[in-house]
Order: C-alpha cells, then sequence, then structure tokens
C-alpha cells in the first residue's frame, strides 16, 4: 500500500518535471522565432547589438532573454530583496550593503563573508543567473533559486516594468532599493570598462560613440533617466515597496542613509547596536577603500553569462563623485544636463552632484 502511494507521488513529480522542462522549451521556441526577429536594433554596448524591448534597449542573449524566462517561470516570495540598479550606479556597493545590513547579527565583522566571496558571489544577478551555465542547464538554474534562504537577495538591471509583474504586483510583499547616479559618471564609469572589456573582434567604441549613443537613449538597459524614472515613480506612490537611493548621497552622509535601508527593509539598528558603532563597522566593510583592497575583489574573472566573463577588479576604478570631469568636454556634460532637466522636469527627481 505504502509503496504504491510512493509511486505515485514519484510519477506526479516526474509529469510535473515534464511539463516544467516543455513550458521552458516553449518560453525558448517563442522567444527566438516569435518575438526577437521583430524588434528594433542598434549597436550594442557590450554586445554587437541590442534590441528594443516596451521602449528599453536590451541585450537579446543575456537581458531580453533574461527578463521573458523571468516573467513565465520566477516564483516571488513575500521577503525576497531586490537591488535595483542601471549599470555603473554603484551596484556593488550597494549589495555589499544590503548583504552586511540585512545579516550583520550573523557574522562577524572581522571573519565576514564580503571578505572571502565577494558583493557579487552573495547576491545572485537575475538577469543572466539563469544562463549561468548556458542555454540547456537554465531549467535547473531557475529552479535552484527556489533552494536558497529566506531573505533571498537578487540584483537586477532590469527596468521596473520588465520585472515580472508576479514580482511588481503590491501583493508579492517584495522589495526593491533602487541606487541611482549622475548619468555623466555613469557614462564615463561605463565607457571605460567597456574600453577593457569589450571583445576586440567588435569594432572600436570611442568615447564620443559611447556619449552620442547614451544621449539617444541607446544604453544597455536604458534610456538610462527612463529606467531612472521608473524607479523614482514607483518609489514615490509605495515608498514602503520601493526604496530610492543616490550615489552621491551615500558617499556624502553614509550614515543617514546605511540607517534609513536598515528601516526600510525591516532592521532597524537598536540604540545599543548605534552606540556601539555597528553602523559605522558596515561602512566601513563595505567602502570602497576595504573591498578594493580585498584579494576576492582584485584578482579573477566574474562570471555572470558565457557571454558576460568580467575582471572582478573592473568593479572598483575610482568610486568618487564627478570623475566625468576628467573625461567629458564642458559641451557634452551640458548636453547631458539639458537631457536631465528635460526628462527630469515636473517629476521631482534631480541628479546627486
Ligand atoms: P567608477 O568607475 O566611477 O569608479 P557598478 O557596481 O554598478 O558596476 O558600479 C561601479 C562603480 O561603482 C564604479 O565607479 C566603482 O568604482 C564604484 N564602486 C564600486 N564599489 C564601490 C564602493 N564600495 N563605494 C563607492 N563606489 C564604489
Amino acid at each position: 500500500m505504502g509503496s504504491s502511494l510512493e509511486k505515485k507521488k514519484e510519477m506526479r513529480k516526474q509529469d510535473h518535471e515534464n511539463e516544467e522542462s516543455i513550458s521552458f522549451q516553449k518560453t525558448y521556441e517563442k522567444y527566438m522565432r516569435d518575438i526577437i526577429p521583430t524588434l528594433p536594433k542598434e549597436r550594442g554596448w557590450w554586445f554587437e547589438t541590442i534590441v528594443q524591448f516596451n521602449g528599453f534597449w536590451l541585450s537579446p542573449t543575456n537581458s531580453f532573454k533574461g527578463a521573458i524566462f523571468l516573467h513565465h517561470h520566477f516564483r516571488p516570495r513575500p521577503t525576497d530583496i531586490f537591488a535595483c540598479t542601471s549599470m555603473k550606479t554603484g551596484t556593488t556597493w550597494l549589495k555589499a550593503l544590503i548583504f552586511a545590513t540585512i545579516n550583520r547579527t550573523n557574522f562577524e565583522f572581522s571573519n565576514h563573508p564580503l571578505l572571502t566571496t565577494g558583493p557579487h558571489g552573495l547576491f545572485p544577478f537575475l538577469d543572466t543567473y539563469i544562463f549561468r551555465n548556458g542555454d540547456d542547464d537554465c531549467q535547473d538554474s531557475i529552479s535552484s533559486l527556489d533552494t536558497l534562504p529566506s531573505p533571498r537577495l537578487f540584483t537586477t538591471h532590469l527596468p521596473y516594468s520588465s520585472l515580472p509583474d508576479s514580482v511588481t504586483a503590491s501583493s508579492s510583499g517584495c522589495r526593491f532599493v533602487c541606487l541611482c547616479r549622475n548619468p555623466k559618471d555613469v557614462l564615463v564609469s561605463m565607457w571605460l570598462v567597456l574600453k577593457k572589456s569589450r571583445s576586440k573582434e567588435l569594432p572600436s567604441f570611442s568615447l564620443d560613440d559611447a556619449f552620442e549613443s547614451f544621449c539617444r537613449g541607446v544604453f544597455q538597459y536604458g534610456p538610462y533617466w527612463d529606467h531612472v524614472l521608473e524607479y523614482w515613480k514607483e518609489s514615490l506612490e509605495s515608498p514602503n515597496k520601493i526604496l530610492f537611493l543616490k550615489y552621491e548621497d551615500l558617499k556624502n552622509e553614509p550614515l543617514v542613509y546605511v540607517k534609513r535601508l536598515a528601516d526600510f527593509l525591516g532592521k532597524p539598528f537598536s540604540a545599543e547596536e548605534e552606540t556601539n558603532g555597528v553602523v559605522e563597522e558596515i561602512i566601513r566593510l563595505c567602502s570602497f577603500e576595504n573591498l578594493s583592497n580585498l584579494e576576492v575583489n582584485k584578482d579573477g574573472m566574474e562570471k555572470f553569462s558565457p557571454e558576460i566573463i568580467v575582471n572582478k577588479s573592473s568593479f572598483f576604478r575610482k568610486g568618487q563623485v564627478g570623475d566625468w570631469k576628467n573625461y567629458l568636454t564642458e559641451e557634452m556634460a551640458k548636453c547631458i544636463d539639458q537631457i536631465s532637466d528635460d526628462k527630469l522636469y515636473g517629476s521631482g527627481l534631480t541628479f546627486g552632484t
């Protein structure tokens, strides 16, 4: 009797797995055959081409595919926390701060996972995580997310409107921390990384090319301004769901903003923690000076997908506000400021300077 029940259970499990496998295959075929060929294309920054989907520029083989798969197959939990950023806005820093804040009672600062694993190893980057071992493995990769302990921490560069509805619905309970940065520093930071990491097989991509593309909105996950505005507007409507931070504010007043982060994440610092300097410890642990000097962040490569493999050290360059002044002409800066004024007009948002 017992064994026939077991058999039935095993068969049901097998049926379920087969159904999931067919469903993955269907998503993949729909994406390859029906959607990609219809999308507008432009020259990419990392890749040969990027495609425009629902107003945003995504890589067809990575972020766009990721967005589609997540829509169909990601299962959120009410405790999930998402670090949402555009590229080069300080994602690495935000990951470290969230991880250190959430887990501050689980680890000693002197023997902390951030010291040995680094921010990227602790936080799955959702957009490409499911393809990190190639397309054939993506069903296993997405299923493996179900086995992570709560609260799960994820990073994404996807625009708010490209996140799965199941995640952004108020009923999901998920929380989002968005970090933005002055677009001039974003442009320069991105271009300098590309100079080192872009495939040598692609045509050269000068600062003028990058500037022209960026201003037209043709930027990975961009237009940059639209990406920021989506999160900003949502944070105004649902402040308990989205915390909106600026890189420059974090740099200028880390104490204020790390406390705000802890409050938002439902882990406010106690009076005793404040007296004992726990907030300062977290800021020091996650500082550019500390993280950029750790062996784990200096050596080796970070693999996000078979096509996105970058030097770990490329996430740490200068970590300063306003380094754009060393690269952009006055005319370029004025042009970006003008776009910012136009795009942000009436929104109540200004970029940190
Ligand atoms: P710069 O190139 O201006 O130095 P991302 O993590 O989104 O890829 O962003 C990388 C940018 O954040 C780089 O900017 C990098 O130096 C900076 N950065 C990385 N870690 C930081 C930290 N702990 N504090 C401040 N800035 C940091």
